[in-house]
This record gives structure tokens, sequence and C-alpha cells, in this order.
């Protein structure tokens, strides 16, 4: 497969992982709202045990508001704290500092025991590439707090964002590796736009599209290009160029601008809000 992803870049994001997790008490995982499970890396459960964890459906404004409270229930009775967040908008952001007290809890309580009180609760981001780890960390930490710079005992070069007096952020987010054994993994992560699938055509992914839309989403293609929901992709394909004049120069249908259109139109939100699994 030829996913950008290569042995080297996964070894070196696990070591990079495992150093950085030593460091902290918590992992705030990012998913992709839109694929919580083709967008999870489930290594973490390993590299993170001991450490809290509070996951975060992220982009949950361009996935199904729905399906939302349905993988937000199947990961609270995994026993996660969850939170569905727009990292772009900053809807769901409040909550957060709430949610990181409670899934410290213990840890501090801890401290309290042993003498140690008011330590900071260290956390730090963790998700696939593209997922919105940078976009995250920007509009949670803001610009009301500072950076800490590196402290004696702490890796050099380390950076860490204090959001209260309760909480530092690490500044650098860990990078997971999508779980590819699965096929349909990389397809769903091509769908969504978050990885370049040298494999795939457009026309392929907008054929995918269309039949599961026509499947889990009926009405929405109707809604969006005015075409009927009937007869093959392909001819469907052929409607929505029509519909929206990508024709070759002889009149014909243009598939390849018209699955184009298709697959930007699912990723911009512009066919509503979708999730393309359910748990
Ligand atoms: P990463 O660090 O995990 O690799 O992801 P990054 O923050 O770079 O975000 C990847 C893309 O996802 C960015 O879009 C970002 O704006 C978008 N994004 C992040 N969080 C959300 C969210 O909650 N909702 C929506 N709708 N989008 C989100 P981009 O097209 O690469 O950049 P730009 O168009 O924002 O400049």
């Amino acid at each position: 497969m030829n996913y950008q992803w290569y042995p080297g870049h996964m070894t070196k994001a696990r070591r990079m992982m495992q150093e950085d997790i030593k460091l902290i008490d918590l992992v705030i995982e990012l998913l992709d709202a839109r694929v919580p499970y083709s967008s999870r890396n489930p290594d973490i459960d390993e590299l993170g045990k001991n450490k809290a964890r509070l996951v975060l459906l992220n982009k949950a404004d361009l996935a199904d508001e729905s399906r939302n409270r349905i993988w937000a229930e199947h990961f609270r009775e995994k026993g996660c704290y969850v939170a569905e967040v727009d990292s772009r908008s900053g809807t769901g952001m409040k909550q957060i500092q709430e949610l990181i007290r409670e899934a410290c809890r213990e840890k501090t309580e801890r401290d309290r025991r042993r003498g140690i009180l008011n330590r900071p609760v260290r956390a730090m981001v963790a998700g696939i590439p593209n997922v919105g780890k940078s976009t995250f960390i920007n509009t949670f930490a803001g610009k009301a707090c500072a950076k800490t710079g590196n402290k004696p005992g702490v890796t050099k070069g380390k950076q860490w964002i204090r959001l209260n007096k309760n909480v530092e952020l690490l500044d650098t987010p860990g990078i997971l590796w999508p779980k590819f054994e699965d096929q349909s993994v990389g397809l769903k992560l091509a769908v969504i736009g978050s990885i370049k699938d040298e494999l795939l055509q457009t026309e392929e992914l907008a054929m995918w599209i269309l039949a599961f839309l026509r499947e889990q989403y009926p009405g929405r293609l109707q809604e969006r290009y005015g075409t009927r929901e009937e007869g093959t992709d392909a001819k469907l394909l052929g409607e929505i160029a029509d519909a929206r004049g990508c024709l070759q120069k002889g009149g014909q249908p243009d598939y390849q601008k018209a699955a184009a259109l298709v697959v930007d139109d699912l990723r911009s939100g512009k066919l509503g809000r979708i999730t393309l699994e359910l748990p």
C-alpha cells in the first residue's frame, strides 16, 4: 500500500510517543468524528496504559449528530471520558477543563495523600495526521496562556503550555499512524481526505461515496444535485455531471470532474453532516 506511511516513519513516531508519554499524566486522544474507528490506532491503549484518557471526537461539526452521540456513548462504556468538539470554531471546548479534572481525579487524590499539593496535571494530545491536533492545541490553549519553557528534569527542548494552574499541555502532539491492516480504513481515510491514497482514483472514491450515501443517507444526493438516486452509481455520476455542467467538449459528461466535485462536497460538508461508520 502506498499511503505516505512507511515503517521508518512509524518507528520514529512510536519512539517519540514512548518518550513523551513518560512525562505526562493524561492522554488527550483525538479522533475524527466522521471515522472514529478508522482514525484510531488501538496501540494507544498499550502506549498510554496507566495514564488517564480523554477521547475527543474532533470535527464533530462535519459528522452526523446522532452518530456522534452513539460514538460518545460507545467510548464512555469503555470507561473513557469523551467530548465532541469542533476545534476550528472552538465549539465544545468549554467542558474540556472539567473533563480533564475528572479524568485525573484519582491521580490528584493520590498526590494529595502523599503530600504533593498543586502539582499541575501534564497532558499530551495524540492522534493520526490531519485529525486536527494542531488546530485543537491552538484553539484550546488560545492566546491567554504562556509557554513555560524548558524545565529541569524534563527532556531538553520540550515546551509546556500552561493552561492554568492545574493543567500543562505538551506543545508537540504525539503522532499515531493509521491502522491499515483493515482495507476499509485506508479507503475511508482517503474519502475524508485525511490521507493521500495514490492507488485510488478520484472516480473510485466518488463511486464509493455515491453507493454509501444512497444506502445510508438516502435523499442527500437528490437534495444537493437534484438527481434521482436511481440506476447504477456510474449512471448517477453521469447525471451529476449533467446537472452541474461538468461536460467535455463534445457535451459528454466529464466523469472525472464530477467525481472531484462529489469528493470535495463530501469533505467540505456540503453534502451534509456525515459519519462513515458505526461502532
Ligand atoms: P494535525 O495537526 O492533526 O495534522 O491536523 P491539523 O490541525 O493540521 O488539521 C487538519 C485540517 O483539519 C485543517 O484543515 C484544519 O483546519 C481542519 N480541522 C481541524 N479541526 C477541525 C474541526 O474540528 N472541524 C473542521 N471542520 N475542521 C477541522 P486544512 O484544510 O488542512 O487547513 P485550513 O483549511 O484550516 O487552513
